[in-house]
């Protein structure tokens, strides 16, 4: 399947999605998130796949929403067709787990899409923003809600009311994104991690990213509770004998 706006690739097991609109720094397009959208859909069905990354360019993950194609919409519009909700919400609907690979501006709808993903390797380059309060608006896809469970009221609150970037750093201090890597080794790493997360029981990952954002729609103590009856539902599973038994006999696991 071939796109305009994004590239998508097979690396043995994991899928690559490039953004790809390098004239406007892949703005956030309806176009691109219908694509993206579909290749996400595609890839977690595929059973081949066990893993995802979702890049950008150098440059940019994304620089937002496409304030080129938007500028002219009106409220009716906006809420008769739901804008950013559906297809915006595929890349956190997706059950396998996603990498997000950051270099670059990750701004408002770019930052809002790498929250979507399970966790965001960060090159040394990247910048995360929520920026739209400088055009009149306000963050429209999660933004708000992600960007403060993961780094608090206090920064999410600066962030989106002066609409400043933060670097790399501060945004791995804060707990944006799970590690900073160099420029130049950001894909091949999130390709490995994602390599990595496929070769295990795929059970196991599909659970874990069940359970851990659990803990952001319920009470700790539902939450324990889910999470302890998933734990004892992992004994119905071939990975769970396979795992233990190839730790006993000093082996490596070969999960099925
Ligand atoms: N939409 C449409 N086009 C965009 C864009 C966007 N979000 N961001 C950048 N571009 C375009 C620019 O218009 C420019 O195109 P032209 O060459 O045709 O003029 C091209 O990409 C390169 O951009 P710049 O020349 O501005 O590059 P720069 O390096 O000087 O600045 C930048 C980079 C700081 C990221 C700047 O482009 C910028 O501020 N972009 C907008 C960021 C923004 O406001 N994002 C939020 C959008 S609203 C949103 O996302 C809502 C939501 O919650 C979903």
């Amino acid at each position: 399947m071939t796109y305009d706006t994004i590239k998508a690739e097979l690396h043995g097991n994991v899928g690559l999605i490039t953004l790809n609109r390098p004239d406007s720094l892949n703005a956030l397009s309806s176009q691109l998130i219908s694509e993206l959208a579909e290749a996400l859909k595609r890839m977690d069905k595929n059973k081949e796949i066990g893993a995802m990354v979702l890049t950008g360019s150098d440059k940019a993950f994304a620089a937002g929403a496409d304030i080129k194609e938007m500028q002219d919409k009106k409220w009716p519009e906006t809420f008769n067709e739901d804008f950013i909700t559906d297809e915006w919400e595929q890349v956190a609907n997706c059950r396998k787990p996603i990498i997000a690979a950051v270099a670059g501006f990750a701004l408002g709808g770019g930052c809002e899409i790498a929250m979507m993903c399970d966790f965001i390797l960060a090159a040394e380059s990247a910048k995360f923003g929520q920026p739209e309060i400088k055009i009149g608006v306000w963050p429209g896809a999660g933004g708000s809600q992600r960007l403060t469970r993961l780094v608090g009221k206090s920064k999410s609150m600066e962030m989106c009311l002066t609409g400043r970037m933060m670097g790399s750093e501060e945004a791995e201090r804060v707990g944006l994104v799970s590690r900073i890597v160099p420029d130049a080794d950001l894909i091949e790493d999130a390709i490995n991690t994602a390599k990595q997360i496929a070769s295990m029981s795929r059970p196991a990952t599909l659970m874990i990213k069940d359970i851990i954002n659990r803990a952001y729609e319920t009470t700790l103590s539902e939450g324990i509770r889910y999470e302890r009856r998933m734990f004892q539902a992992s004994f119905g599973t071939p990975d769970q004998r396979e795992g233990m038994a190839a730790f006993v006999e000093k082996r490596k696991p070969k999960f099925s």
